[in-house]
């Protein structure tokens, strides 16, 4: 099996590397301390085409593959995970599903403006009693006429504050539990489209989250992706493919953590010799390096099944499951290894640890991930 890159993999491979280490890397621990959105990073991350990385030149992308998405999302993750999760919003939950389910005239009006970085996307799924639970939707658009009336509340949105555009997944037939659930796409300016206080997180806290609240807000009917009773599948397909970039996400959180810590076990003495001469430290670094390496094959797997248009619910959830459970063990360890310079802002691998807890939350948490992938041992 050849695990090379084509091309074009390397040539994106190399500009984003050089964009995340001069550009984001540099101010990513200032975004973090002050909370700040980094729309200067977004800007440009709109000129080099990453806000659209899979969605054809016609709608506005960059025309390429799910693989690149992936080494795109290593790279500025591993300089900013914050930086990260904005552009894997955009990507997988937004750009993905107006692919694969808007019609002609919804991906020229909403498809293009996002994938060529003019508008920012954000996905709405989550509620307050609906989280892992994602069919106990209580958001409700009630059909009027050509249009539906939508009132509810969405939680925890990402890119909820600055997003121009939303897939909103809500119930149009509440008897029919997942199967009375449609996808709409939001004009986030609209009327009944109100944005909520800033959630205060743990990590990634450059990236910015809220309630959204739908107060009876009008849409026309024309926004309605897929047809009514499809919003459940529109949400889990988007999903299948949103994981893949958690996954990658909490793949370059691991890297950044594990660099941090190899090259302070290289620097640092103690009892007379270098840190990474303790045989403790070594073994530590290299279940580190393994582990890290496992995940990213295991993501790289679900993109080639993506790539070859295969179903890739279990890939995906099995590589979001490890790679985000890796990030959290590497991140604890790197701390470890940096003993007490590994608790202080100082270093950087404290942020690390914070940033990696989210990636076993959102896009499904690992017990989720667990849940799926064991539905498929059921299947028998
Ligand atoms: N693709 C297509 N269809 C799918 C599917 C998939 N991956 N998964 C399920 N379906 C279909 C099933 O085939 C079934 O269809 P039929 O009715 O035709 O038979 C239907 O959906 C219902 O399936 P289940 O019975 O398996 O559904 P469930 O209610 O038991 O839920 C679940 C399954 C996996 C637990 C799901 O609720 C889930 O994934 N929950 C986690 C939600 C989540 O990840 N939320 C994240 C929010 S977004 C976010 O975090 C963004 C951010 O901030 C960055």
């Amino acid at each position: 099996m050849d695990l090379s890159l084509n091309d074009e993999q390397e040539q994106l491979l190399r500009m984003v590397k050089e964009f995340a280490q001069r550009e984001v890397k540099p101010i990513a621990a200032a975004l973090d301390r002050e909370h700040r959105y980094p729309a200067e990073l977004v800007a440009r991350m709109a000129e080099l085409g990453l806000l659209g990385i899979e969605v054809p030149v016609d709608y506005g992308g960059s025309g390429l593959d799910t693989l690149a998405y992936v080494l795109a999302m290593e790279e500025i993750s591993a300089a900013c995970a914050s930086t990260g999760v904005i552009m894997s919003v955009n990507n997988s939950l937004v750009c993905d599903p107006l692919m694969k389910w808007g019609n002609e005239e919804q991906k020229q009006q909403w498809l293009v403006p996002l994938a060529a970085g003019d508008k920012l996307g954000c996905f709405m799924l989550s509620e307050p009693e609906a989280g892992s639970d994602a069919a106990a939707q209580k958001t409700v658009a009630v059909r009027d006429g050509d249009d539906y009336v939508i009132s509810g509340t969405k939680n925890w949105i990402t890119n909820g504050p600055q997003a121009d555009t939303g897939i909103l997944i809500c119930m149009t037939e509440p008897s029919a539990g997942h199967r009375g659930i449609s996808a709409f796409v939001i004009d986030m300016n609209g009327q009944g489209v109100r944005r909520g206080q800033k959630d205060d997180k743990l990590g990634i806290r450059a990236s910015h989250s809220c309630q959204i609240f739908f107060d009876d807000a009008r849409v026309p009917a024309s926004q309605r992706l897929g047809e009514e009773g499809q919003g459940f599948k529109v949400a889990m397909s988007t999903l299948d493919c949103g994981r893949i970039g958690i996954a990658a996400q909490a793949l370059g959180i691991a890297r950044a953590a594990f660099e941090a810590a190899a090259s302070y076990a290289c620097e640092r003495k103690t009892f007379g010799q270098r840190v990474i001469d303790h045989q403790a430290v070594a073994f530590m670094l290299a279940d580190m390096d393994t582990e890290i390496d496992a995940a990213r094959l295991l993501t790289w797997r679900a993109a080639a099944a993506k790539m070859a248009g295969r179903r890739h619910t279990r890939e995906s959830a099995m590589c979001k499951l490890m790679a985000s459970e890796v990030a959290n063990k590497v991140a604890k360890n790197a701390i470890q290894i940096h003993g007490g310079n590994g608790y202080v802002s100082e270093y950087p691998v404290e942020r690390h640890y914070r940033d990696a807890k989210i990636t076993e939350i959102y896009e499904g948490t690992s017990e989720i991930q667990r849940i799926v992938i064991a539905s498929y041992l059921l299947r028998g």
